[in-house]
């Protein structure tokens, strides 16, 4: 039988303590919640997932770097490292894969900081501001691009 195509779902640094942390801004559900809800959606469009969370940008690298051979798109939300890091956006390019930025807060509607994101400028899609079912929206358009004929 085919294997179902793998989603790698990466979260950034203090997502670990999703629920506990500023739970006005990104809500009281945790990240074992959000992996649970990334798979169930994920049997639904027939793909498997792979949820990671690493407080550091080096080991975020590696495990894009390593994604190429082995999943067919990327969910992340690099957290604070997307306003900082050029290294985790050169990754993700490198990966030539279909990538979807989340974010649980409206990034625009905060600190100026956050304005701006080195992962958008190489996301095929970016959620912002819809709490964690972000993360089932974009398992659910990787999935139309995964399966679309014209994908690059
Ligand atoms: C975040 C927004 C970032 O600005 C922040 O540093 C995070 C979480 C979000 O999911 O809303 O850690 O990425």
């Amino acid at each position: 039988m085919k294997q179902a195509p793998r989603i790698l779902v990466l979260n950034g640094p203090n997502l670990n303590l999703l629920g506990v942390r500023e739970p006005d801004i990104y809500g009281s559900q945790t990240l074992a919640d959000v992996g649970k809800r990334c798979r169930d959606v994920a049997k639904t469009l027939g793909l498997a997932v792979d949820c990671k969370q690493s407080n550091c940008e080096g080991e975020l690298v590696e495990w894009i770097q390593k994604s190429r051979k082995t999943h067919s798109g990327i969910v992340i939300n690099a957290a604070a490292y997307s306003h900082t890091s050029v290294a985790i956006m050169d990754a993700l390019k490198l990966s030539d894969l279909p990538i979807i930025e989340v974010h649980i807060s409206n990034v625009h509607a905060r600190e100026e900081f956050r304005h701006y994101s080195y992962v958008s400028a190489i996301a095929d899609g970016v959620i912002c501001g819809l709490g964690i079912e972000g993360y089932e929206y974009a398992i659910q358009h990787l999935s139309k691009l995964i399966k679309s004929p014209n994908r690059k």
